[in-house]
Parts: structure tokens; sequence; C-alpha cells
């Protein structure tokens, strides 16, 4: 209940930010999820979709990371769906200075919940969170220790959209994560 409260308190300093929706348009999506939860995901930037309804994850992409998390056991409601940046940006595409504001909420909201896995779908969730340059590809299905926290890197799930493998990649990943909690 602790928690509840105290990641209550730090999404409405999400929602009553002045910085977040510059360049930026539609609602604010906060994330949703357990304030308790043992794993964390962090995708990207809302789309149209997320942006109207102000929920992450609603559209194609996110019926695909909803699918993953069913996959290996996990209810939504146990997890956490989060992104770096809050809004829809304008062209889509977050920039470095989206992603660098967006860090500073996104660290409140992980230090409350604390999660066992953080897991960082994807280019931006990896540099959002890590402050690095990630090979993705390379680096899927792998943890990163940092700061005694735990990341564990695999591909957005737009990317299984696009391309078959890459979908059964994800799958096979998402597959390890059981065994990390
Ligand atoms: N992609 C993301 O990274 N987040 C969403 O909420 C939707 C699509």
């Amino acid at each position: 209940m602790i928690k509840k409260l105290a990641l209550e308190k730090v999404n409405d300093e999400i929602y009553a930010c002045m910085i977040c929706p510059i360049g930026k348009t539609g609602v604010a999506v906060v994330g949703e999820g357990s304030a308790n939860a043992r794993v964390v995901f962090i995708g990207e930037a809302p789309g149209k979709k997320e942006a109207i309804s102000g929920r992450p994850f609603i559209g194609r992409s996110g019926q695909l990371l909803r699918f993953l998390i069913r996959s290996i056991g996990l209810s939504e409601e146990e997890v956490y769906i989060t992104s770096p940046v809050k809004y829809l940006p304008l062209r889509g595409t977050p920039t470095k200075k989206d992603i660098d504001h967006g860090r500073e909420h996104l660290q409140r909201q992980l230090s409350v919940i604390n999660p066992k896995i953080i897991t960082l779908l994807g280019n931006v969730a990896a540099y959002g969170v890590l402050q690095e340059k990630v090979a993705v590809r390379k680096d899927h299905g792998k943890i990163i220790e940092k700061d005694g926290k735990k990341y564990f890197i695999t591909l957005h799930p737009a990317a299984g959209l696009r391309f078959p493998s890459l979908k059964k990649l994800l799958l096979e990943d998402f597959k390890k994560i059981n065994s990390l909690l």
C-alpha cells in the first residue's frame, strides 16, 4: 500500500510536469500495473492510440508485449509497463532531449517499485535507463548488472511484429525472465 501511494505521487508529478509535453502531443502515459511489480517492462514512447487513451502499450506492439508477458505465466496486473518518454513525440521518434528528461521521471518510478528485473525493450529503453548505447540485436537475452540492479535486454515488440524470426527470438528471451525471478 505504501508503494502504491508513493508511485501515485510520482505519477502525479509526471502528469503535472510542464517540460514533458513540450514538442509532443496527446495525454501523458505514465504507465500501468503494480507498484509491487517484480518485473518492469520499459518501451520507447507512447504511440497514437496510447496518447489518446493514456494507457501504455495498447496498440499492436502492446498486444504482442501483453501476449509475451502472459506466455511466461505472468499477468499484466502483477508487472509494471512504462516507457522513458511519457508523451507521443511529434515525429513519432523521441529525441535525445526527450529521453534525457524522461529518465528523471522513470528513475523515480523505478526507485519506488524497486523490481527484481528491469526489462529493457529495445535501444531507446536501453539508452533511456542505462545512459549508454547497447547493441540490443547482439546482447538481447542477457542481463546487465549496474548499481546493484538487474537489467534484462531484449527487443522492442514492434521488431517482432515486422519479422517473424524476431518474434521467435522475443518469445525465447521472455522465457529467460522467469528463471531470473
Ligand atoms: N511503444 C512503446 O514503446 N510504448 C507504448 O506505449 C506503445 C508503443
